[in-house]
């Protein structure tokens, strides 16, 4: 797929991979439309993608919400005239015991991953449709593999990969691609802003965020990964072990998985 002139929306395209997203695409050549639910980071990255070079827009837009995701994709297609490409981005996580969550928690992880891919879909879908352009999912490791103390998390990732398969599917023979992107652990805001037991951030991240792959390394898969068409895109190289383990040894997977997310620091579990 070229992508020179392509309207590309980003979700969540304020920090991390979205906003990595938003800059390789803009750098090569694609027009950007970018959302977040903060004005002031919304700006930011204008600015930066701007100084980049990049033609940008964006707005503020509540991926949860379904009449937010409407007049995104009626905004972007006011000021472009078209959208080419979306990238469902805009993603929260979680830490916390089952037994010990808010189930309102549960919910507010699900509509912002799940829901929030499924509406942003919804409406930008015609318009892909009618230029064959291309959907993108950014899931997980956890899209095809659960993790003890992100349920919710984990939930909404293999929700949105069960969605975007059998979209795919439903599109194939009207010149729409599909690509379901499973990041392994990237150094970001995410762990900053996932969620407690109770709803509140748990502020600090738990894991060494030094020794994960960067944003722009991830973006930058995500760019060759859809130029080449290809379906699936699991990163890091525990994410491919985790991969191949999981379909071929999920019981001894089951102890890795354990054992390793028990050493992470306060871990809930030991
Ligand atoms: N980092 C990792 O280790 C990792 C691994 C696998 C998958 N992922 C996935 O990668 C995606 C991007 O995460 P990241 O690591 O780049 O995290 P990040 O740095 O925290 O960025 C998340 C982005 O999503 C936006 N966002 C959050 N809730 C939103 C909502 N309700 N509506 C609109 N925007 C919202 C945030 O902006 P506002 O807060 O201003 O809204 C921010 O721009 C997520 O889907 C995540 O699940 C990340």
């Amino acid at each position: 797929m070229e992508i020179k002139n392509k309207v590309v929306v980003v979700t969540g395209a304020t920090s991390g991979i979205g906003q990595a997203c938003a800059l390789i695409f803009g750098k090569a050549g694609a027009k950007i439309w970018i959302t977040g639910r903060s004005r002031v980071k919304l700006d930011e990255t204008l600015l930066l993608l701007q100084k980049e070079g990049v033609e940008c827009g964006g707005e503020v837009c509540d991926a949860a919400k379904a009449e937010h995701n409407e007049k995104m994709a009626h905004d972007v297609i006011r000021h472009y005239g078209k959208i080419d490409i979306l990238i469902n981005n805009a993603g929260i996580s979680m830490r916390a015991l089952f037994r010990d969550l808010d189930l309102k928690v549960f919910h507010q992880v699900m509509d912002i991953n799940f829901w929030g891919t499924v509406y942003a879909t919804k409406y930008c879908m015609e318009e892909i449709i009618k230029n064959k352009g291309a959907i993108i999912g950014v899931s997980s490791i956890n899209g095809f593999r659960g993790t003890p103390a992100r349920t919710a998390y984990t939930a909404s990732k293999f929700a949105m990969n069960g969605f975007l398969e059998a979209l795919r599917t439903e599109v194939m023979k009207l010149g729409v691609h599909v690509l379901v992107v499973c990041p392994g652990f990237t150094a970001s805001n995410i762990r900053n802003n996932a969620l407690t037991a109770d709803g509140s951030p748990q502020e600090e991240s738990p894991r060494d965020e030094e020794k994960m792959m960067t944003a722009d390394q991830v973006a930058e898969a995500i760019l060759k990964a859809l130029i080449k068409g290809k379906r699936d895109l699991v990163l890091t190289r525990q994410g491919k072990l985790a991969s191949f383990l999981n379909k071929w040894v999920p019981g001894i997977m089951d102890q890795v998985v354990y054992n390793h997310m028990a050493k992470e620091k306060d871990s809930p579990f030991k």
